[in-house]
């Protein structure tokens, strides 16, 4: 399951974002790139360890962390912790699929599904698609800044050449707390469910406490401890 979610940054947010890029220190990217990805991967990414580094990472973090849609559809137990990346003309991160794991020790994370948070304003760059390969097809997605495409770590997938501007974006990883895809795009739809129906149920209605019987049951069944 892929999906965009929209507006997980506010205006502001967006224009706080940008303000505290423009004063990082940047490092070749290929730095935190598996051996396969490094041959391919050709961006830059920030220093978050500076003042303006760590503001940026608590202000995305936040708001990726607690958006309700990200948490329905991806269950997450351990995000990893975030980057920061910017390309540039002639730059790009060829076809590859995301390390297995995240970090190291207390911090390693199972890289079950990532995400990219778009900052640049899609007008001002050209190019820098990211293209996920899916069972459908390519998915290509270039969406507004601010909003965030959420995909699984399994599939191969490409940042495209960018061919003018800046793009900028944060990308970061969840390990689930449902493994296995399937069931997890069940709880999504049930989540779902749930949302449309509490416009019309009491939380205490039959019909509403049955539903979060059955979610809770199927969380037991099939999450990890
Ligand atoms: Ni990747």
């Amino acid at each position: 399951m892929l999906i965009t979610l929209s507006g997980v940054l506010s205006a502001d947010q967006i224009a706080e974002a940008r303000r505290l890029a423009g004063a990082l220190d940047w490092r070749d990217g290929t730095e935190t790139a598996g051996p396969t990805a490094r041959q391919v991967k050709r961006n830059e990414q920030a220093d978050l360890t500076s003042s303006a580094g760590l503001k940026l990472k608590q202000l995305l973090q936040e708001a990726v962390e607690k958006h309700p849609v990200l948490k329905a559809a991806a269950q997450p137990r351990r995000f990893s912790p975030l980057m920061v990346s910017r390309t540039g003309p002639g730059g790009g991160y060829g076809r590859h699929v995301d390390n297995a794991f995240m970090g190291h020790g207390d911090r390693r994370v199972r890289t079950d599904l990532s995400f990219t948070l778009f900052l640049a304003d899609p007008a001002t760059y050209e190019g820098g698609e990211l293209a996920v390969d899916t069972a459908a097809g390519e998915h290509v997605a270039k969406p507004a800044a601010g909003d965030l495409v959420l995909y699984p770590s399994t599939t191969l997938h490409e940042v495209r050449p960018v061919i003018s501007g800046e793009r900028l974006v944060a990308v970061g990883w969840i390990e689930s707390a449902v493994r296995d895809a399937a069931a997890r795009e069940i709880l999504f739809d049930l989540e779902n469910l749930r949302a449309s129906l509490a416009a019309q149920h009491s939380p205490q209605s039959p019909e509403m406490l049955t539903l979060a019987k059955s979610i809770s049951n199927l969380l037991r069944l099939w999450g990890d401890s």
